[in-house]
């Protein structure tokens, strides 16, 4: 028998809903679903994380801990290890990660886990929706076939005439457009797409999204609702990979590119401004168009743009690490022993996240050639080990007139806004920005290179 459980029930008041990854995606749509008066359950594997949530404490710098405390008390949330709790949500909601591996193509093995956890404890008439940014076809090529192992069916199907099809289950596709750290467009004013496995499943999912964020976006497939996500990351990728070639010729011809950007937006229509930079950074742009190559690949297709402002955007970090090694070079010194301080590991302004940095890369690069490397970074007061880089040995050094003074070369890597760049370039011997974050300075710019 199949449910007898509505997409209209999803409209409904303090349903339980379980996230299921509680990092910068599912945090703060947890406690979204906690502010709307649902009754919310975080699901992690990771138990030192779920114990901080459970004591009211944050650990996610622009997430804050008096609002975690707020939901705790009032009971909306509470976080788990146990997955056996998953029996008793109404929706569950997938955020885990989606990286690349070793050979750089895709690494489901944290949705399939979580999947895998799942399947024992699904209940009919519950909804499932995936928000990991994944390739078409992930919902129902690698989801839907593990939890249909539980015996329960949700078939794919789309159009009017599948409108009444029955399902044991609801199961969709939702991508997640958190931009962290963005004080202008938070989870409830950014739109939600939803696509769902058939159309009930679209529009429970709609049903619930329309309750926390001011407009849901429907599409026929969960297919389309994964290829939007790729292409509006696909989009930046490629239009920073334009402007950073675009850079490049810029320096080489003696124009400012950020005056010319600055210029080409005045136009009302059809430009949008991105910003050259050291290379790109996040969990994101540099993983998720990898995705859909590697899909296409399925296809006998060759994603050439993706190609290409890879390439471009991998060349940056080195170009940055030449551009300090030719402003040394014009003050007779060498990089090879050269002491170098950088400023900013986080992979953009203001934000406590360190995937994929570019200047993670920056300082593997000097390394190699021979630079006596500190860095600064007030989010990051030392650093820990991750996947491709170990420099847990490192701690942020203080950013005083001094020690500033004692290096052959700062470096901008990342424009924190906290940072005060006029006393940075006083203090000074020689300035590399990266981010044109000292463009407004007027005193001591012959210790300033762009680039
Ligand atoms: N960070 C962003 O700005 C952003 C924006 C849009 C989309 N996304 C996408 O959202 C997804 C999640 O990204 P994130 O940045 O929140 O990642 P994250 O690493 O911050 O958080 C993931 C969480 O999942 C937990 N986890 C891992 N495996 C698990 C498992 N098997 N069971 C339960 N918990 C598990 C981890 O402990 C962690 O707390 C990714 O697909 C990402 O591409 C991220």
């Amino acid at each position: 028998m199949a449910t007898d459980r509505k997409p209209e029930f999803f409209k409904g008041a303090q349903l339980n809903v379980g996230i299921i990854g509680c990092g910068y995606v599912g945090l703060p749509l947890a406690l979204r679903f906690a502010e709307a008066g649902h009754r919310v359950t975080g699901f992690d594997s990771d138990p030192e994380k779920v114990a901080k949530l459970n004591a009211g404490k944050t650990y996610i710098e622009h997430i804050p801990q008096t609002k975690i405390q707020q939901f705790v008390h009032s009971r909306h949330f509470s976080a788990t290890t146990d997955f056996s709790r998953l029996k008793g949500m109404d929706a569950i909601l997938i955020c885990v990660p989606t990286p690349l591996d070793e050979r750089r193509e895709p690494d489901l093995s944290y949705v399939e886990a979580t999947v895998r956890s799942i399947q024992p404890h699904l209940q009919k008439g519950q909804l499932v929706v995936l928000e990991s940014t994944t390739y078409p076809g992930t919902t129902e090529e690698l989801v839907l076939p593990i939890l249909e192992k539980s015996g329960m069916r949700c078939p794919i199907a789309k159009g009017p005439e599948a409108e009444k099809l029955p399902v044991d289950f609801f199961l969709a596709f939702s991508p997640e457009r958190e931009d962290p750290g963005n004080k202008q467009f938070g989870l409830a004013q950014i739109p939600k797409v939803v696509g769902g496995i058939n159309p009930a499943s679209g529009q429970a999912a709609q049903a619930l999204y329309s309750q926390v964020v001011a407009r849901v976006v429907p599409v026929s497939t969960a297919r389309a609702a994964e290829m939007a996500k790729l292409l509006e990351n696909i989009f930046r990728c490629v239009n920073i990979a334009l402007v950073n070639e675009l850079k490049l010729l810029s320096l080489r011809m003696g124009i400012d590119i950020w005056e010319v950007i600055d210029a080409a937006a005045t136009k009302p229509f059809g430009f949008m401004p991105f910003y050259p930079g050291p290379g790109l950074g996040g969990h994101c742009i540099p993983v998720d168009p990898y995705y859909l190559s590697w899909k296409a690949r399925e296809y006998d297709f060759s994603t050439r743009f993706i190609e290409l402002a890879g390439e471009v955007n991998t060349a940056m970090p080195y170009h940055v690490v030449d551009a300090i090694a030719a402003a040394l070079n014009q003050r007779e010194k060498s990089l090879k022993g050269a002491k170098v301080l950088l400023l900013g590991m986080a992979y953009k302004k203001d934000v406590d996240d360190l995937r994929e940095s570019p200047t993670l890369k920056i300082m593997q690069l000097l390394h190699e050639r021979g630079a006596k490397l500190d860095y600064n970074d007030p989010y990051f007061p030392k650093l820990h080990k991750m996947r491709h880089y170990d420099y847990s040995h490192m701690k942020s050094v203080a950013l005083d007139p001094k020690t500033i003074a004692s290096y052959d070369c700062v470096v901008i890597a990342t424009d924190h806004s906290s940072y005060d760049y006029a006393a940075i370039v006083d203090a000074a011997k020689l300035v590399v920005d990266t981010r044109n974050a000292t463009r407004r300075l007027v005193r001591h710019r012959e210790k300033i290179a762009l680039c």
